[in-house]
């Protein structure tokens, strides 16, 4: 098999999940688009996550917070000060780097308080642009996109475009667990769109500049955090298989003390063996005490504590974080999903196929239906079989082609079901139905196909 990064990336573009923004006018390198499949796809992973962070539970609710907050947020949440990446340039080519993404240089992660001498540059590592070894020493560069607010780009109206969804819900606590009337321990969850102005963005979506997190807050009395921790860790790697993801190709990594962010006292990170790099980072399990909560209180003089009615205690609570990327999830999926295989074809002999082997819960269309030919007698029975499908699954409709190339072609969108409509249909009233994975053919009457589909779909 050729790279597997190279293949998905290829299939990704080819077949319409994924493309480069704005590639008219040369792309603009860290910012992605998810065309037709691609955007299915990624509302059926957040959908997948909210169904089962949210809705299967009775102590999480949804928000659905702004992008741009008070800048006295970010002063608050420790963003402005410490939300950086240690930044160095080639002397020789002048190209700017992150100084802990060079080959051989050890620095903690972004987010972490540091000065520049904690980067030990001393190894002389090569840049990857011109081969030479000199380098500037590191300077912290701010992560946040700024902007300003209203007609004058003055200062005083600068804002920033939030690097974390988090942060709405620590300013949104209080009026959230008011009006859902929660009690502790509960959470709030969030997905949206975040903002960095990473140095070094690449490998595909991996890590984008724009990007989308899917947050939960996890609100716990103090003293309970460390079992609400390691019980968030097993659920969500429990998510992340339950998918589909292979067990083998996850892992958990404990954030050593140099490396945890400014309000962390542990992370953990659910990492999977992704093709560029041995792992990387998935989704960050962390304990963010009460660091945020305190910090609103302190700096916008309002009271972030909760009242226990029964205990009659007031506290500030703990936060236990689980906090994904939308976009690495899309990522990881089609990685794992992604096969070549032999399989018969009509000619008797073999032929090479792709398929994206996706959880149905997460494929982008769960049924094509494909009349045999466009022959005017057998459209308006696949036409039919159509409308019949569409109003409980997402479906696609193709006619053109032999059958043989739309089976593959909706393999490798990775379509769990194939409904054939044929000649025969149109006397006994039959349809065929072809599995993605073991392409075993089922022969079934039209009447009875809702409920075939109902037992084998989301
Ligand atoms: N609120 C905590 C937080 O933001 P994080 O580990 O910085 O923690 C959480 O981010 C997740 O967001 C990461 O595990 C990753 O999946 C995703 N993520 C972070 N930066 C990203 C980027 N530049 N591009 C794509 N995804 C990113």
């Amino acid at each position: 098999m050729p790279d597997l990064m190279d293949a998905v990336t290829s299939l990704a573009k080819r077949r319409g999940f994924v493309f480069p923004s704005s590639e008219i006018y040369g792309g603009l390198r860290s910012s992605w688009d998810y065309g037709p499949l691609g955007v299915e796809l990624k509302n059926n992973v957040k959908r997948a996550w909210w169904r089962r962070v949210v809705q299967l539970r009775d102590d999480v609710v949804g928000l659905d917070a702004a992008v741009i907050m008070s800048p006295k947020v970010w002063e608050a949440s420790g963003h402005l000060e410490v939300f950086t990446d240690p930044l160095v340039e080639c002397r020789n080519c002048h190209q700017r780097f992150r100084a802990d993404h060079l080959p051989g240089v050890h620095a903690p992660q972004s987010g972490h308080e540091e000065d520049d001498t904690t980067i030990d540059m001393a190894t002389r590592p090569t840049c990857p642009s011109c081969g030479h070894h000199d380098f500037t020493d590191a300077r912290n560069f701010n992560l946040m996109f700024k902007t300003h607010m209203g007609p004058v780009a003055d200062e005083a109206d600068a804002v920033y475009l939030r690097p974390e969804t988090a942060q709405g819900t620590f300013v949104d606590f209080v009026a959230v667990q008011q009006s859902s009337r929660k009690k502790i321990p509960f959470g709030i969850a969030q997905i949206g769109k975040s903002f960095r102005n990473e140095i070094t963005p690449g490998n595909f979506i991996y890590r984008m500049r724009e990007f989308e997190q899917m947050e939960l807050e996890f609100f716990v009395k103090p003293g309970t955090d460390e079992a609400w921790h390691d019980r968030w860790i097993e659920e969500r790697m429990r998510w992340w298989t339950d998918l589909g993801i292979q067990a083998d190709h996850l892992r958990l990594r404990e954030h050593g003390e140099e490396e945890l962010s400014h309000y962390s006292k542990r992370t953990v990170d659910i990492e999977y063996a992704f093709p560029f790099t041995d792992w990387g980072e998935l989704e960050g399990i962390a304990n963010r005490t009460d660091f945020d909560l305190k910090r609103h209180q302190e700096y916008s003089g309002q009271d972030t504590t909760y009242f226990d009615p029964d205990t009659e205690e007031r506290y500030h609570p703990y936060v236990i974080e689980p906090a994904a990327g939308a976009d690495r999830a899309v990522l990881a999926f089609l990685l794992d999903a992604y096969r070549e295989e032999e399989a018969p074809a009509a000619s008797g002999k073999t032929e090479r196929r792709t398929v994206l082997g996706l959880h149905p819960e997460l494929a982008p269309v769960k049924v094509a239906v494909l009349p045999l030919s466009r022959n005017e007698r057998l459209v308006p029975a696949a036409r039919d079989v159509f409308d019949l499908v569409k109003v409980r699954w997402m479906c696609d409709y193709d006619d053109a082609g032999s059958i043989g190339r739309r089976y593959r072609r909706q393999d490798e969108a990775g379509t769990p079901l194939c409904v054939t409509v044929d000649f025969d249909s149109l006397d006994d009233r039959q349809v065929t139905v072809r599995d993605r994975d073991t392409m075993g053919q089922d022969r079934l009457p039209m009447d009875k196909l809702t409920d075939y589909l109902q037992e084998r779909l989301p």
